[in-house]
């Protein structure tokens, strides 16, 4: 069974689908720990909820990345961690995490990248006038929504969207693609090659 862990900073919605998807038997694993750069995260509660330990790291604490990411570093070896996901972590991971777990880290953000990056990727999509939006699970690597990609999956965006319904629309899809990457790596049915990832059937 693989030990995940889960990097938060909010409502942790994403973190919810997994936590379902493994309740549900879809997901054989487990996620070890929930950690948090931000203390009143409600990601926090609903780990909580579910019997899963949940710890809130202040980066305030810590004199530099490079030391707040060894903190991190020692709760995910303490947990004997085999795949890290990023579910809402409005952090830029460093070298120490990114060293230690390379390949083993995964992403969701709310755009079929490589467009739109950053924040607030859905409402940049919709003032840009795209006519599809989405979004992509990709391993990370040291640029910012940069990696190979896992999957992807479109949104129509329809004449009467704000760029809130649209967020929203994007982020059922969202709930579905995390699980299912989540799922192909865990099964071992990843391998990357350059930029793409092949998925070996099963
Ligand atoms: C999601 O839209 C995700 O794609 C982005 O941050 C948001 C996190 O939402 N990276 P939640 O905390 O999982 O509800």
């Amino acid at each position: 069974m693989t030990n995940i862990a889960v990097l938060v900073s909010g409502r942790g919605s994403n973190l919810q689908a997994i936590i379902d998807s493994i309740e549900s038997g879809y997901l054989k694993s487990r996620i070890a720990v929930v950690i948090s750069d931000v203390g009143d995260a409600y990601a926090l509660t609903r780990a909580k909820k579910h019997g899963i330990e949940a710890i809130f790291v202040n980066p305030k604490k810590f004199a530099s990345k490079e030391l707040y990411e060894k903190e991190i570093l020692g709760v995910l070896k303490t947990h004997n961690i085999k795949l890290v996901l990023l579910a809402g972590y409005m952090r830029i991971l460093g070298k120490t995490l990114l060293e230690a777990y390379k390949n083993r880290i995964l992403n969701i953000h709310p755009a079929l990248l490589p467009a739109f990056t950053g924040l607030h990727a859905q409402k940049q999509a919709f003032d840009h006038g795209v006519k599809v939006a989405g979004c992509t699970v990709h391993f990370v690597d040291e640029i910012l929504d940069c990696g190979p990609i896992i999957l992807q999956r479109c949104v129509e965006v329809k004449e009467d969207d704000t760029d809130e319904t649209l967020a929203d629309r994007i982020l059922e899809q969202e709930h579905k693609i995390y699980p299912e990457a989540v799922k192909l790596f865990v099964e071992n049915r990843l391998r990357i090659e350059g930029r793409k990832v092949k998925v070996i059937k099963s």
